[in-house]
């Protein structure tokens, strides 16, 4: 069964085939990041008309790229939310003109079980039940995963999702926009344990995170090193940026191994655009394996927006008999939902 999978959440319009629920037939992907990088961040507008000068393409590309015609297609799945309202709405309209003129059935699909379900991608997927960490630039969510559509909360962020604290630091020591990755990239020549950083750990049996108060201590850090620091030497950017990743990582591991203690859980699925970061897999993976706690990660190219997440998990939520009726809507904010019962058939 052939479905095609569109996200325009947020900047990157992604559409891509997916077989079955699993094998990946295309992936295609176009990134905003050269509009949005001279204003430091997502611009919700420019990220909209952008959507709609590429989406079309880009649906081309997956097609063609997988060798199918629309024909071939059994069904048609796309990001309804979370996200930028204007940016979703690009998505969900091209989704809904292109399931109607070629009667195909449409399913709506949350972005977050996208991600969690991204690494039923790959060709090692875990079994169930595992413990799923999505920490995005918009996101940071842990959940209990017992099957294909059955996900329970266990704890998010209060404020803002770790990838955000990456950008917008990022943006403090003047690195550009996305700052994940030049971050981690800065890091590797820097001292982790330069500057103690704090770490929000909450009440001990908190699963939830809060990376704001660790943004605003760079933020005064950083103002009063330019001060009085910078120039002697002492403490280079480097540093910083180590400083802070390793602040990020050590609440991220802890509440993640918090999370499978308190569940008995021992299969853990790291996904979302942060779960790129090699040292977070690299300090995940060490501590796991003291533990007995086996770790699953997607490739990049999976953990990041992509189309292929998004007709995986529709994949499922298609042979659970669920469609979508053409009057449904965008959500901005939208918590992961079990399986619906059948709802009116789009044709
Ligand atoms: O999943 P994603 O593509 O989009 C959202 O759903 O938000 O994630 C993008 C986020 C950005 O905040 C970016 O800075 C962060 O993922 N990111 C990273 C790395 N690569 C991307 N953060 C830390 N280390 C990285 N290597
Ligand atoms: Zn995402």
């Amino acid at each position: 069964m052939n479905i095609l999978g569109i996200d325009t959440s947020c900047d990157d319009t992604s559409a891509a085939v997916v077989s079955d629920g699993y094998h990946v037939l295309s992936n295609a992907v176009n990134s905003q990041i050269k509009v949005h990088h001279p204003y430091g961040g997502v611009v919700p507008e420019l990220a909209s008309r952008e959507h709609i000068r590429n989406i079309v393409p880009v649906v081309q590309e997956a097609l063609s790229a997988a060798g199918l015609k629309v024909r071939d297609l059994h069904g048609i799945a796309v990001t309804v939310g979370p996200g930028l309202i204007g940016s979703l709405l690009v998505g969900l309209y091209y989704a809904k003109g292109f399931a109607y003129v070629n009667h195909i059935p449409m399913i709506g699909v949350n972005h977050l079980e996208g991600h969690i379900l991204s690494i039923f991608l790959e060709e090692k997927p875990p079994r169930f039940p595992f413990i799923a960490l999505t920490v995005s630039g918009g996101h940071t969510s842990l959940y209990h995963v017992k099957d294909f559509g059955n996900y329970t909360l266990l704890g998010q962020t209060l404020d803002d999702a770790a990838g955000e604290a990456f950008d917008k630091v990022a943006k403090i020591l003047d690195l550009g926009y996305p700052g994940g990755a030049v971050m981690e990239r800065l890091s590797q020549t820097g001292q982790g344990d330069k500057i103690p950083f704090p770490r929000a750990y909450l009440s001990p049996e908190s699963l939830d995170f809060s990376f704001s108060g660790l943004k605003t201590s760079v933020a005064l850090y950083v103002s009063k090193w330019r001060e009085e620091e910078e120039g002697k030497g002492a403490v280079k950017v480097a540093d910083i940026a180590a400083s802070f990743q390793e602040a990020v990582i050590d609440v991220l591991v802890h509440k993640f191994m918090m999370a499978s203690d308190k569940t008995g859980v021992a299969s853990i699925v790291l996904a979302g655009g942060v779960a790129c970061n090699k040292r977070l897999r690299e300090r995940l993976r060490d501590i796991a394996s003291e533990r007995g706690v086996e770790v699953y990660y997607p490739r990049p190219a999976y953990c990041t927006d992509n189309g292929a997440m998004i007709a995986a998990s529709g994949y499922h939520r298609m042979i659970h008999g669920e469609r979508a009726s053409l009057s449904m809507d965008v959500r901005s904010k939208f918590p992961i939902q079990g399986y619906l019962s059948i709802t009116p058939q789009n044709t």
